[in-house]
């Protein structure tokens, strides 16, 4: 048994969930926050009733200001968050000349605002208690630019800049920042969590024919993602490591040999790869 407290967003599904059942059998008091209240039971499933006892459900939506504000208020309670996990997310997908700049500020307002939103109602309590964990939750799509998911892809790197900012700021408080990368897993983001551009894949559409690759591509390869335990772990792993953890953690099939060769080949023998992939049918 641990005494601390760890805080998950987005906890209804996914990695949240996992990472809820993972941090409870280790121990944990864990507040897990959703924003539907019809996910609660989906949360529950699964659970022990001596891990429910250690559980706190809250609401929470990351992309409103209101949302977080009574939040913080439901925080109060507490007397410590040793971890944070900001999980929450989604993707918008579709090619930048068919997105609006509404679809950009959507994903932002989730995959980046709401982190900041959430660690900035977290860090009084770290700093207070002198100590301090945040496990931001970024992507492969933080470190490598796909095709049709510009807005995702741009929300993960501004995540990556900002976490190493924050980092060297709150280190002298004895917090420490790290980022978790996962490749694919078989959550449900690319499915019910994807917003998808209105032309994408439309007859209309000039990028119809590598919409049509990527789609068969990604419902070719679903069952082979990864299982999201192997993240719960892991967060688990960068929750426990004693002294000064690293900046990033990657995970998942085939990233460790993508980033090695995106940084050891030159840019347009990267380029060629790719679109070479993408003439495929
Ligand atoms: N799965 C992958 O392959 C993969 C790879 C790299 C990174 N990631 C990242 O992992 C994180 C978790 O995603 P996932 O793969 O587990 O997807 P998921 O199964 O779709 O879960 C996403 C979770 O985020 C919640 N959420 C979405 N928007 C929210 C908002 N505005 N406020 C609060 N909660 C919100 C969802 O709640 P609702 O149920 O209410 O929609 C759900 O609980 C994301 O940051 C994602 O970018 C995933």
């Amino acid at each position: 048994m641990t005494n601390k407290t760890v805080l998950i967003t987005g906890a209804s599904g996914g990695f949240g969930k996992t990472f809820t059942k993972v941090f409870l059998q280790a121990g944990y008091h864990v507040i897990a926050t959703i924003r539907q209240e019809n996910k609660i039971q989906e949360v529950l499933s699964g659970l022990s009733e001596q891990d429910r006892t250690n559980l706190t459900l809250l609401f929470l939506d990351v992309s409103h200001d209101q949302s977080v504000a009574q939040f913080q208020t439901a925080l109060n309670a507490f007397q410590r968050i040793d971890v944070l996990i900001n999980n929450a997310g989604f993707a918008v997908a579709g090619f930048a000349e068919e997105l609006t700049v509404e679809e950009y500020k959507l994903q932002f307002e989730t995959n980046f605002f709401g982190v900041i939103r959430v660690t900035n109602a977290v860090l009084p309590f770290m700093r207070k208690q002198g100590s301090g964990r945040i496990i931001n939750i970024s992507s492969i799509s933080g470190l490598v630019g796909f095709p049709a998911l510009s807005p995702y892809v741009s929300s993960k790197y501004a995540l990556e800049g900002y976490s190493e900012s924050l980092r060297l700021e709150v280190k002298d408080f004895g917090i420490d920042v790290v980022l978790l990368e996962p490749g694919s897993f078989q959550t449900n983001i690319w499915t019910s969590g994807t917003h998808l551009s209105q032309n994408a894949g439309s007859d209309i559409s000039p990028y119809k024919s590598m919409f049509t690759t990527i789609n068969n591509r990604m419902l070719a390869e679903r069952s082979s993602y990864g299982d999201p335990s192997e993240v719960g772990f892991l967060a688990l792993k960068i929750a426990e490591a004693k002294g000064n953890p690293s900046l990033r953690y990657t995970v998942g099939k085939g990233v460790t040999f993508m980033l090695t060769l995106k940084r050891l080949i030159p840019w347009k023998t990267w380029e060629r790869m790719v679109l070479k992939q993408l003439q495929k049918p």
